[in-house]
């Protein structure tokens, strides 16, 4: 038994040092070390020999198969460290595969960054229903059943009392419905108009702000849009306030920005004028007050909607609104 458990853990070093690869560590592993491996089966076999030999017997077992198992450990680190110094080999420093990522819609980035500012100032943001009653796209605003303002709308109806709506300014009624001043709100959301061509799409985008309080003016809607666009193109952007009438305001305005194209020199995008529309506002009808139980005495207010399409094109010198929605990756990527 001595005598074999000897031979056995010199053949074990002799082989150790014929292993070349470490591809050949496991099977030599499991040949000398493993559970049934070669020095475990003569280990096993220590029950037949002598009981007064048995403790020196073990003991000198114990010893081999130590001896082989720290050669061993040291041949696997020595064959190792060598895979290590091939993968040095392989240049670790040229980049990594790059998998192709989604990205958000440029009108995404843009209504989520008109959104942040808003949301800057203090607004909360409401999202409602794209299929609206009549009553909250028109009469709820002031647009009663044939009036002409209707027909600037180019409305896609469902039935005769349900519609897509064609602006987000029904989101004004509904919130104001339902809660009472002091209100600051901003609804974002999808507008449809039956209309195609350069500069309009029958799915647009659009952002309605409002704000209803005591002593609102139109002072306070000058600087909220002032401070807006500012943040939105740059510090000293010229703003110009052009009278205009909406059922839903008293007074009403369409807010101008001086061409971001030319400076305001006058040039084709703004067709020589040198300002370019972004936005319809006003102060909020009293009608529209009434309507949502608000005494116009007691409270004013002011709300905006502005087109995001339109902004996005003015702040990247799109000049084709249809580029957004053909899904042209060679155009998505730029952004
Ligand atoms: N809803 C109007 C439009 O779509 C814009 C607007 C909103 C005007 C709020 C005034 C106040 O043209």
């Amino acid at each position: 038994m001595e005598e074999e458990l000897k031979r056995l853990g010199q053949e074990a070093e002799t082989e150790l040092n014929q292993v070349a690869d470490e591809a050949e560590l496991e099977p030599y592993r499991v040949k000398y070390l493993g559970r049934k491996g070669m020095l475990s089966t003569v280990m096993r076999q220590l029950g037949q020999v002598p009981k007064e030999d048995r403790p020196r017997l073990g003991q000198r077992a114990n010893e081999i198969k130590r001896h082989v198992e720290e050669l061993f450990d040291i041949k696997t680190a020595e064959l190792t460290a060598g895979s290590a110094i091939q993968l040095q080999q392989e240049d670790l420093s040229l980049p990594g595969r790059i998998l192709p990522t989604g990205k958000l819609h440029p009108v995404t980035q843009v209504m989520e960054e008109i959104c942040g500012i808003f949301e800057g100032m203090g607004f909360a943001v409401a999202e409602g229903p794209d299929v609206e009653l009549d009553y909250y796209n028109f009469a709820a605003l002031n647009i009663p059943e044939h009036h002409p303002a209707r027909d600037m709308h180019d409305t896609f109806y469902v039935s005769d009392s349900i519609l897509l709506r064609t602006h987000t300014s029904p989101m004004q009624a509904r919130i104001m419905e339902n809660l009472d001043p002091p209100l600051r709100y901003i609804a974002p959301g999808k507008v449809y108009r039956c209309d195609s061509d350069i500069t309009h799409t029958p799915m647009f985008h659009q952002v309605e702000g409002f704000l209803v309080d005591h002593k609102v003016s139109f002072a306070d809607l000058k600087g909220v849009l002032t401070s807006f666009t500012q943040r939105m193109f740059k510090d000293d952007i010229a703003l110009r306030f052009r009278p205009s009438f909406f059922p839903f305001t008293e007074p009403s305005a369409e807010v101008d920005i001086a061409c971001v194209i030319c400076g305001g020199s006058g040039c084709r995008v703004c067709k020589r004028t040198g300002w370019l529309e972004i936005l319809g506002a006003g102060l909020i009808d009293p009608e529209v007050m009434k309507m949502v139980g608000y005494d116009p005495d007691t409270y004013s207010g002011f709300a905006f909607g502005l087109g995001v399409e339109r902004i996005a094109m003015l702040k990247y010198g799109i000049d084709d609104i249809r580029l957004f929605y053909e899904n042209d990756l060679r155009f998505l990527e730029q952004f």
